[in-house]
């Protein structure tokens, strides 16, 4: 089986616009900022992997062991026709899904939506061949845009895996919820993965680890900037801080500058200037309590049906339903 040619909805002219925007506005601004989402060029993409397989990073083998353990399941609660999965990479921790849903027959289409097309190319490919008879039908788009794009029809179920819902202020969570289940039917399927709050003695060292491999997807974003903008910043200027903010309950991840500098971006006609010590955020990385999300979710118009996590109780899969529109109130109450 092959799979169906990718469906664009970003295209590359649009990506090179929103990474000059983006740089733009969180370079001029105080305190100085640039999105998460710009780490993930092919270098980056390797770099995140090789993070995944850390000893100090936690969120993937844990979240691995939660679907493997519960995979059976979330197929029998949901019965999906259609997985959804939204930031899908490689599909990788989604076989489990994919399997179990297979064996019970039922699976027809498998959407995954990513913003990368070569990783999106590779893994439609793989899975169309490993699951003959299911329609593979990739979405190049936006998680917080195109969720208007999915395709329609009942037995849906979207997977938001990896705890990346955690890269969202609580502000955009919301409207990420609330779109999500606007771009839903009454009776389709939530599966969020999540990290959960926990000793800082062992979140930090998840976002700064011995080996340095963390602080170098961090850098990252400036060599993204080097090549695609035209920048000149030397990535070693600037060291990885990651820290937890007990209050917000996320980890921030920064870039701090080793020393003053100038940095000229040449396609922006930008000079930025960097006082010695001065931090860039980089990334957030959001952690919850159990009862956080279901709340959360429960707002947004969903109905959480279940939840596991690990023996640890390091990492969070929830699994919530559409619930029943609102009944539209009554405009006029009877005898008056
Ligand atoms: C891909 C957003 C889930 O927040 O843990 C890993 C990204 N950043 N190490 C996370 C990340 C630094 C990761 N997410």
């Amino acid at each position: 089986m092959t799979a169906e040619p990718l469906e664009i909805h970003l295209t590359e002219p649009e990506l090179a616009r929103q990474l000059r925007r983006d740089v733009r506005l969180g370079l001029t601004a105080r305190p100085k900022w640039l999105p998460p989402r710009w780490f993930y060029d092919a270098r980056g993409s390797a770099l995140f992997e090789e993070i995944t397989r850390l000893p100090e990073y936690y969120p993937t083998r844990t979240e691995r062991a939660i679907l493997a353990a519960h995979a059976a399941e979330i197929a029998r609660l949901t019965d999906a026709k259609t997985l959804i999965e939204l930031g899908s990479g490689s599909s990788d921790k989604t076989r489990l899904l994919l399997d179990a849903l297979y064996a019970g027959g039922g699976l027809g289409t498998f959407v995954p939506l990513d913003v990368s097309t070569s990783a999106l190319a590779r893994s439609t490919e793989l899975i169309a061949t490993d699951y003959p008879g299911v329609r593979v039908r990739g979405i190049v788009g936006d998680f917080s845009r195109h969720l208007d794009r999915l395709p329609a029809g009942g037995g849906r179920l979207v997977a938001f895996l990896g705890g990346t819902i955690g890269n969202l202020v609580p502000a955009e969570r919301a409207d990420f919820l609330r779109d999500m289940r606007a771009a839903l039917a009454v009776g389709d399927w939530l599966l969020l993965g999540a990290d959960l709050v926990k000793d800082p003695g062992l979140l930090v060292p998840a976002y700064d680890d011995a080996a340095g491999v963390t602080a170098e997807f961090n850098r990252n974003v400036l060599h993204v900037i080097n090549r695609e903008l035209g920048g000149d910043f030397d990535p070693a200027g600037f060291d990885h801080v990651a820290v937890w903010d007990a209050e917000r309950r996320w980890i921030e991840m920064r870039l701090r500058a080793r020393r003053a500098m100038r940095v000229r971006i040449r396609d922006l006609d930008l000079t930025v200037a960097f006082t010695d010590g001065e931090q860039v955020r980089t990334e957030i990385s959001a952690k919850f309590r159990p009862a956080d999300l279901p709340a959360e979710l429960t707002a947004a118009g969903f109905v959480p049906r279940a939840g596991w996590t690990d023996p640890d109780r390091l990492f969070s899969v929830t699994l919530a339903q559409v619930g029943a529109d609102q009944p539209a109130r009554l405009a006029v109450r009877e005898g008056e």
